[in-house]
């Protein structure tokens, strides 16, 4: 007998089987769980990008190609036009690499844990994923990637520096080391790049397969306009570009990101203040005992608790804080995540938490 066709007969097996990724929407006075830039874009320039945006036809299209914006990018990255490109978020450049990248069956190689729409579009694509465990530390495992990528014959090698949720970089040398190792594509996300400061740029030149994105959401505090980039050889970028949207990023967030550019000096007081804050905040958070912080290059920390930290997680809600709660991550059960905020914020985090695991008796960390 002919099976009769269902509503989702349709969709594709690997779609089925993948997970939905969402956030449930939680209002909070504090919010600290998305990685944002507890300080808005400036007001004179929202202003600024208000008056350009105002003197615009929003008749017409954007540009096809937003060369201006290319440009300032250039300069900006120290990279050639040709070779960036720009997207509606890092993650509408992450999807066409994948796009381009990945066919039915393609091994991919990534660590875990680490970004989840990795997984969930190298999946949705058909791809093999392969992902290599972080070390206990949350350290990347740079010998583990290297043979996985060897075993299962990877084509795409995803890394993530900073990290999210674990913070953890990938040190330039090892960079330098898979990318001489591994011939097939690197695609380096490095969405927290203005808080280590460290970038795989200077690798572009001499290695045409990697491929590098980043994003104006967070040290520029444009999340809400969505607005990344990509840097990559000429004519990989013109590959890429073929899996993108036409007119994929709208003529307001292209008018706040040249106007963010032309004032790029602006946005590093609120840079210094978040790693001023991150000091203060890994200060503060290491004095309690039942807390384990790891080693951040981004604006947040991953932590881990000798209690469990779901509860932790409900009261600091209850508290008006929101923080992330990633204990459903692989080798993250026991943790929880924390954007760096305001010195305020943070202090009403810190208290806080300290109060909810004072009534806790903390059971004696594991031996690892
Ligand atoms: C590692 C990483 N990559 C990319 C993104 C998304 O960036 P965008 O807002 O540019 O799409 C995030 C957002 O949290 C992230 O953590």
């Amino acid at each position: 007998m002919v099976k009769k066709p269902t509503v989702l007969s349709g969709v594709k097996d690997q779609v089925l089987k993948a997970p939905v990724y969402t956030l449930r929407t939680y209002d909070a006075e504090i919010k600290l769980n998305q990685n944002e830039n507890p300080y808005d874009f400036p007001e004179d320039l929202k202003a600024e990008t208000f008056r350009r945006f105002m003197a615009l036809k929003w008749s017409r299209y954007p540009e096809f190609v937003p060369e201006s914006l290319r440009t300032q990018l250039a300069d900006y990255v120290g990279w050639q036009k040709d070779g960036i490109l720009v997207g509606n978020g890092s993650n509408e450049l992450l999807l066409a690499s994948l796009i381009v990248l990945i066919k039915d069956r393609t091994p991919v190689v990534m660590p875990s844990p680490t970004f989840q729409l990795y997984g969930l579009v190298s999946q949705i694509l058909g791809a093999r994923i392969a992902p290599v465990p972080l070390k206990p530390d949350m350290t990347y495992d740079i010998c583990g990637l290297l043979t996985r990528a060897e075993e299962v014959s990877a084509k795409v090698l995803i890394l993530c520096s900073p990290n999210n949720p674990t913070g953890s970089e990938v040190a330039l040398e090892d960079l330098h080391r898979i990318l001489k190792t591994f011939n097939g594509q690197v695609l380096l996300d490095e969405a927290y790049y203005e808080f280590c400061g460290r970038t795989g740029m200077q690798f572009l030149s001499e290695f045409p397969r990697l491929v590098i994105t980043r994003t104006f959401s967070k040290a520029m505090g444009m999340a809400g306009l969505r607005l990344g980039y990509l840097m990559a050889h000429p004519d990989l970028a013109a590959q890429i570009a073929k899996a993108k949207m036409p007119y994929n990023v709208n003529q307001f967030s292209l008018t706040a990101a040249q106007v963010a550019l032309d004032h790029r000096e602006r946005f590093r007081p609120a840079i210094e203040a978040i790693l001023g804050e991150r000091e203060r905040l890994r200060q503060l958070l290491s004095e309690i005992p039942a807390v384990r912080l790891y080693p951040t290059g981004a604006n947040f920390f991953l932590f881990e608790l000798t209690v469990p930290p779901r509860p932790v997680f409900e009261e600091l809600y209850q508290q008006g804080i929101l923080i992330r709660d990633v204990s459903a991550y692989p080798m993250l059960s026991n943790c929880l995540r924390v954007t760096v905020g305001t010195p305020s914020e943070n202090d009403r985090f810190v208290a806080a938490l300290r109060k909810i695991l004072d009534r806790v008796p903390a059971a004696p960390p594991e031996s690892k």
